[in-house]
């Protein structure tokens, strides 16, 4: 019996994470009963972006375990996967916001790039027997207002982070072609959805507006994003572990293109805000145009589509994190002002 098929041992990086968070939920839960897990060990720094409270809910789980530290300490991840007898990795740990890439770029490189190579090493020492690269559509550059991108689009990354991302990307196809590891590389799109950290678009203007600030608005807001709900993106990742092949890219997107202004009228409606609170600041410097993403391989060989409506999606979101606001609250307050203040030019308090 392919070890596929019976409960694997799982190594999850960057489970305190946004998507992180969603996909051992995911895993230690029901929905999926041929996808068994019979540990899962959550690997995770705590930056600014991990949060142990995403998880408290499956905290007590037998299956679970939760290890704080760095992906760039190989001693550590090389014990963790002999201790554990991981049979496979999903990497999602990541620094993960292309503006804080842009303010510095050095976190990006260390953990995205020799993060993920300190990763690899181990892994191959393990022989472990799957590893998924958690990657974005962001490698591929940047669109114009036709087409899509799919596994076959050159990587053309233009921010610190993607070019980041596409250097961990390369790397794992280079260990697949030098050593036969078995790695698979996972590219999607622009999530949404609970436990999302409060720098990104949807949960930073769903707080401003609850709290009667501007929403700065980049450039024209002309830019456009393909959104996918969280859940859809991790039942992608899932199936590509169990049933993707070794050595394959797989695009993930939710057929869901839409302009960051009318993402932000469609938000203030939902919140019951004025368009005043919109305001067009200053563009992101060398910002990707338009991401859209051909998911046909996806759809054909992994027996996957996007399941979630966007108009379902953003409606749960929105009442997500007006019941979360405690958890919002929390998550904004330290290091994250520093950051506000430094991005945006002004203060978090609320009027
Ligand atoms: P996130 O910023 O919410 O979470 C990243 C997690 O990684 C945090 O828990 C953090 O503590 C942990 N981490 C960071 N550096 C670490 C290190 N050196 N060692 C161990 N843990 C570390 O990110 P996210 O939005 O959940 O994204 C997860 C992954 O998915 C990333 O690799 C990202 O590139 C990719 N991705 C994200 C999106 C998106 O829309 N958010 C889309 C496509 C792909
Ligand atoms: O496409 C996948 C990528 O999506 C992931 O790889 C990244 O980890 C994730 O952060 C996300 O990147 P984006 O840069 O697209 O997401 P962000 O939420 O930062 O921005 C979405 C769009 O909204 C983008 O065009 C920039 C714009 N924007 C963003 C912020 C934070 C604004 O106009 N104002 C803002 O304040």
């Amino acid at each position: 019996m392919s070890f596929l098929q019976q409960p694997i041992n799982l190594l999850v990086t960057g489970g305190c994470g946004f998507i992180g968070s969603n996909f051992i939920r995911l895993l230690l839960g029901d929905e999926l009963p041929q996808m068994q897990v019979k540990s899962l060990v959550n690997l995770d720094k705590l930056t600014y972006a991990g949060n142990l409270e995403n998880l408290v809910d499956v905290a007590d789980d037998s299956r679970y375990q939760f290890v704080k530290g760095d992906i760039l300490d190989a001693g550590l991840v090389t014990r963790v996967l002999k201790e554990n007898h991981i049979d496979a990795v999903v990497h999602f740990a990541a620094e993960s916001h292309v503006d804080r890439s842009i303010l510095d770029s050095s976190p990006f490189v260390q953990t995205n790039i020799v993060g993920t190579q300190t990763l690899l090493d181990a892994a191959r020492v393990a022989e472990v027997k799957r590893f998924v690269q958690v990657s974005t559509d962001e490698v591929y550059g940047s669109l114009g207002n036709e087409g899509f991108f799919t596994e076959q689009t050159p990587l053309a990354p233009n921010s610190p982070y993607s070019a980041s991302k596409a250097a961990a990307d390369l790397l794992v196809r280079s260990y697949c072609h030098t050593f036969d590891f078995p790695g698979i590389i996972t590219r999607c799109s622009n999530n949404y959805g609970p436990y999302q950290f409060p720098e990104k678009l949807i949960p930073l203007f769903i707080s401003n507006a609850r709290n009667n600030r501007s929403l700065p608005v980049y450039g024209d807001g002309k830019n456009i994003r393909d959104w996918i709900h969280v859940s859809d993106h991790c039942k992608g990742v899932a199936k590509a572990l169990w049933q993707g092949k070794p050595g394959e890219v797989y695009n993930f997107g939710g057929r869901c293109e839409l302009q960051n202004i009318k993402l932000t009228e469609l938000l203030l409606e939902l919140l019951d805000k004025p368009k005043s609170l919109i305001q067009y600041v200053n563009d992101r410097p060398g910002h990707d145009l338009r991401y859209a993403i051909d998911c046909k391989k996806a759809e054909t060989e992994l027996n996957w589509s996007p399941e979630v409506t966007f108009e379902q999606g953003l409606q749960e979101t929105v009442d997500w994190y007006l019941e979360h606001e405690s958890w919002s609250e929390r998550i904004l307050s330290g290091e994250y002002q520093k950051y506000y203040q430094q991005q945006y030019g002004e203060t978090l308090n609320s009027d």
